[in-house]
């Protein structure tokens, strides 16, 4: 694994602008698995991102995973879950739980919070949420935790420039739509948020096969063969990254792409408009403002 030598953020591994060694960010994945599983039909290759791991290692049983990662700490932490070791509390996961440990003072009790993990009904849920959860204090609170002059004392800039503005009031609207969608009982995702819960699955068998890179996912792609792949599932890399990665990247993924590949898109952005691309909503992560799933040659 060689350093890769890019100007994009992500790859110093850190969220911070200070010196210092990669970090592992991401202890475990926010990204609901189940689009990419219903987005790609079975057999076929897929490129997505390693992260924690979490998608290459739900897509393995079904199809050929390459994963790739610029951070080449998280690759190896990705690397180590698919041989079996659980996983650990990363920078998010930390950054977390410090807003956790917020939570009694705005009403969040730990019971009142087991009890909103439990439902299955959207129609009670949205209830409970209105009635005991989605209080003034939280509202502040979370507002005050995502606004940007808090936001800075942990993110260097490229991490914050593409944020919607308010976002906390955004994130609390993502976080509404969910509770009125998905059932909070059967929801990782929710607890992963709510009360820092670890992936812990052991890793199917077929984890021993993915292949893992380290590179930047465009400069990967434009290495591989015209019409290599199926699917791609790229996170939220657009997101901190440089001007001009956009269409480098779209051009590398509509290179490697066999004609109908599927590509998956996760952005924090609020969307440009409604858009059938758009299955932000059907993500159970909550989190995203877009997850665009699109065949390959649609990609701008
Ligand atoms: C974009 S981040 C976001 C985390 C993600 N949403 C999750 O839930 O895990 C995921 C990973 O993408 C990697 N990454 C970012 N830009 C990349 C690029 N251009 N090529 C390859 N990997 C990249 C980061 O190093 C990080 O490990």
């Amino acid at each position: 694994m060689s350093a890769v030598g890019t100007d994009n953020a992500w790859e110093r591994g850190r969220f911070d602008a200070a010196e210092g060694p990669g970090k592992i960010l991401f202890g475990r994945m926010y990204e609901d698995v189940s689009i990419e599983i219903e987005a790609f039909p079975p057999g076929g290759r897929i490129l997505c991102i390693a992260s924690a791991g979490c998608t290459a290692m739900a897509l393995a049983p079904r199809h050929e995973v390459v994963a790739v990662d610029i951070n080449p700490v998280q690759l190896r932490y990705a690397e180590r879950r698919f041989a079996g070791q659980r996983a650990v509390r990363g920078t998010a996961e930390r950054f977390m739980a410090f807003g956790r440990s917020f939570a009694p003072l705005v009403g969040w009790w730990p019971s009142r919070l087991r009890e909103f993990l439990e439902l299955e009904d959207p129609r009670a849920q949205m209830n409970y949420w209105t009635r005991h959860l989605d209080t003034p204090r939280f509202r502040m609170a979370v507002d005050g935790m995502l606004s940007i002059t808090a936001l800075r004392s942990m993110y260097a800039a490229p991490f914050l420039d593409f944020l919607p503005a308010r976002l906390g009031s955004v994130m609390r609207r993502r976080l509404a739509r969910g509770f009125a969608r998905h059932s909070n009982r059967a929801n990782p995702y929710l607890r992963a948020l709510f009360v820092g819960e670890l992936a812990d699955q052991a890793p199917p068998r077929e984890a021993a096969d993915i292949r893992l890179v380290h590179s930047d996912a465009a400069a990967f792609l434009e290495r591989q063969p015209a019409r290599s792949f199926e699917g791609f599932t790229l996170s939220n890399i657009l997101d901190g990254a440089p001007a001009g990665f956009e269409r480098r990247l779209f051009a590398a993924v509509k290179h490697a792409a066999k004609p109908d590949a599927i590509a998956v898109l996760r952005s924090f952005r609020e969307p440009p408009g409604d858009s059938s691309h758009n299955l932000a909503a059907d993500d159970r992560a909550m989190l995203w403002g877009i997850v665009d799933v699109r065949r390959a040659e649609c990609l701008p």
